[in-house]
């Protein structure tokens, strides 16, 4: 798909709303390179940011090898690739996100980080542009009042891995402004994906009942109900999931589960959501699953082996 496209969207009001052909991406990790290579391949200018060069350069090289993948099963042509990866910008700096149309947060769960990105963003970019974040479970309100443009912040919630997953959920916050939603809705169209619109409310709808149930997952390992490769068949042989809950943890990031929980247990003073200290005591360890090569199972052999 070489041929650009352009989100034009006329208001009610015939005013033209902010045409987006250039994209910033903050955060390299697993959504942030996922993100970038579907706005890529979908014809948009991609800025994509980090604080470490040199996640900017494994995110860049990681979806080259899974475009190559995509072309290989057929779902994207090969002559699509050069032209995507070119369309993918590296920057240490925001400054280069100036005259972005529209940047998507995806970095850290961690709503200091995410405060603090926006606070430095902002006054860089033009007026007219548009703030997304990612964010898994945060409030949308709350991290738009970080912000100067409340009216033109949403949330734009990708699932992982984003070439893959069919779904992004939309989030307004109290102040976004219809049309801005609007801009925000045809974006997601343009890429290919569908919306769900979900209330601002602690982990919006998916993560609402997802990681509950890998929490409880987790909880069940905790008290010895069952061991992580009986807990993880059981759901795939019998609920049918094509992963295992802690299989799916671990792919998911513990770190970010764990900050997902602590959203919805403080966010709803509900003691139903309490994280399980297994969960804690794996993050405090370090073992965040695939990323660090080591969660409920253990990555750094031929084949994931469990760790308990
Ligand atoms: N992992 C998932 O399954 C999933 C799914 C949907 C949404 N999300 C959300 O997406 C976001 C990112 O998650 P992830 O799984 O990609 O995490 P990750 O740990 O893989 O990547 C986070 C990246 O953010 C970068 N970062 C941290 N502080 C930064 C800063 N100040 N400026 C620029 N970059 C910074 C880190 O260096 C890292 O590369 C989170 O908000 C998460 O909740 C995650």
């Amino acid at each position: 798909m070489d041929v650009a496209v352009k989100t034009v969207v006329k208001a009610k009001s015939e005013k033209t709303l902010p045409v987006i052909k250039k994209v910033g991406v903050i955060g390299a990790g697993q959504m942030g390179s996922g993100i970038a290579h579907v706005v890529a391949l979908s014809g948009y200018d991609v800025v994509l940011n980090d604080i470490k060069a040199d996640a900017i350069a494994k995110s860049i090289d990681l979806i080259e090898k899974n475009m190559g993948r995509q072309a290989q099963k057929g779902t994207i042509k090969e002559a699509d690739i050069k032209p995507a990866i070119k369309r993918i910008k590296a920057a240490t700096s925001q400054d280069a996100l100036s005259d972005c149309d529209l940047v998507i947060e995806a970095a850290t769960e961690d709503e200091s980080v995410k405060r603090k990105i926006f606070q430095e963003l902002c006054p860089r970019l033009k007026k007219s542009a548009l703030v997304a974040t990612n964010t898994s479970s945060i409030s949308i309100t709350r991290l738009a009042a970080a912000t100067d443009r409340p009216e033109h912040f949403i949330g734009m919630h990708f699932m992982n891995p984003v070439p893959r997953m069919e779904l992004v959920e939309l989030i307004r916050g109290i102040a976004t402004e219809d049309d801005m939603f609007q801009v925000a809705r045809r974006f997601v169209d343009s890429l290919g994906k569908i919306t769900a619109v979900s209330e601002d409310f602690p982990a919006f709808i998916v993560n609402r009942i997802l990681l509950p149930m890998i929490n409880e997952a987790v909880y069940t390992l905790y008290e010895g109900v069952g061991t992580v490769e009986a807990i993880d068949k059981a759901m795939r042989l019998g609920a049918h999931h094509p992963m295992g809950p802690l299989e799916l943890a671990d792919f998911i990031g513990l770190d970010t589960c764990l900050a997902v929980m602590q959203v919805l247990y403080e966010g709803l003073s509900d003691s139903k959501y309490r994280p399980c200290p297994l969960l804690v005591k794996y993050v405090e360890a370090g073992w965040l699953g695939r990323k660090t090569n080591r969660g409920f199972y253990d990555y750094r052999g031929e084949k994931p082996v469990p760790t308990r």
